[in-house]
């Protein structure tokens, strides 16, 4: 693991973004895996301004998610596909068509799990993924003890994950209390994968991932063993951890 350590959120969100952009222009045809929650939402701003002054195109660019709540429609709010489109794809060239989120709002879950795993198959995979970090280690909603080499699937989300995503809503009983998540094996099929960890409340979770064992118990832990992760951490969250690349 890579590891970049940036001054503030913004800046963080800044060398994301032109690391993305960077790789865009080298593959126009690129695949990206997305995230949603706080941290990545500097770097899609970052990412519109770019298009709208510099042109950066996304017309051919693929995007998958890594998660949906179970039990929202896309035009939800608190969706993940509402997120995304008012965050990202409304304001950049990108064809909606090829913008994939797992659906919240079908009736056979299950079979909606197996789907998405199955057309990121047909993509023949992930480029380039973006993630996010849970305090408690998670990444997309895979929580502790999730099986390493999970696929796609239904997850139960912890109760801190969702006192943790309650700032979205306007109420903690709002939020959904089960998710569609990309599985550990998924994530760890992307050929790429850049991890954000801005803030003193990551500060444990990136100590934990840099120092700590390869556990299930902790799913984040798992990108040590994947051979091209980058984490873009900020000085909050790396504090006095003394990081080597
Ligand atoms: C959420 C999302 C994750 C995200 C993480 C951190 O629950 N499912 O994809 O990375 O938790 O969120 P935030 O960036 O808001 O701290």
């Amino acid at each position: 693991m890579k590891i970049i350590e940036a001054k503030d959120y913004q800046d963080m969100s800044k060398i994301a973004a032109a690391y993305i952009i960077k790789k865009v222009n080298e593959n126009p045809k690129i695949k990206l895996g997305l995230a949603t929650g706080g941290t990545p939402i500097g770097v899609y701003s970052k990412l519109i301004s770019d298009h709208q002054e510099n042109g950066t195109s996304y017309q051919s660019v693929t995007t998958f998610n890594l998660d949906e709540y179970v039990g929202l429609t896309g035009d939800h709010v608190n969706s993940y596909r509402y997120y995304m489109n008012v965050n990202l794809f409304n304001h950049i060239d990108i064809q909606k068509n090829n913008t994939f989120i797992p659906r919240g709002d079908v009736d056979d879950v299950l079979k909606e799990c197996d789907d998405y795993e199955q057309l990121i198959a047909n993509h023949k995979g992930i480029d380039l993924q973006l993630l996010g970090i849970g305090a408690n280690g998670h990444i997309g909603f895979n929580e502790p003890g999730t099986s390493f080499d999970s696929e796609t699937h239904l997850v139960q989300l912890t109760p801190s994950t969702r006192k943790a995503n309650a700032r979205f809503f306007t109420s903690l009983e709002e939020v959904p209390t089960k998710a569609i998540t990309m599985g550990i094996g998924t994530i760890m099929k992307s050929k790429e994968i850049l991890l954000l960890i801005s803030g003193e409340q990551k500060r444990e979770a990136l100590k934990r991932l840099v120092t700590g064992n390869v556990d299930e118990s902790f799913p984040a832990s798992i990108l040590k063993s994947h051979p091209y992760v980058t984490i873009i951490a900020d000085k909050a969250a790396i504090a006095d951890l003394k990081v080597h690349c």
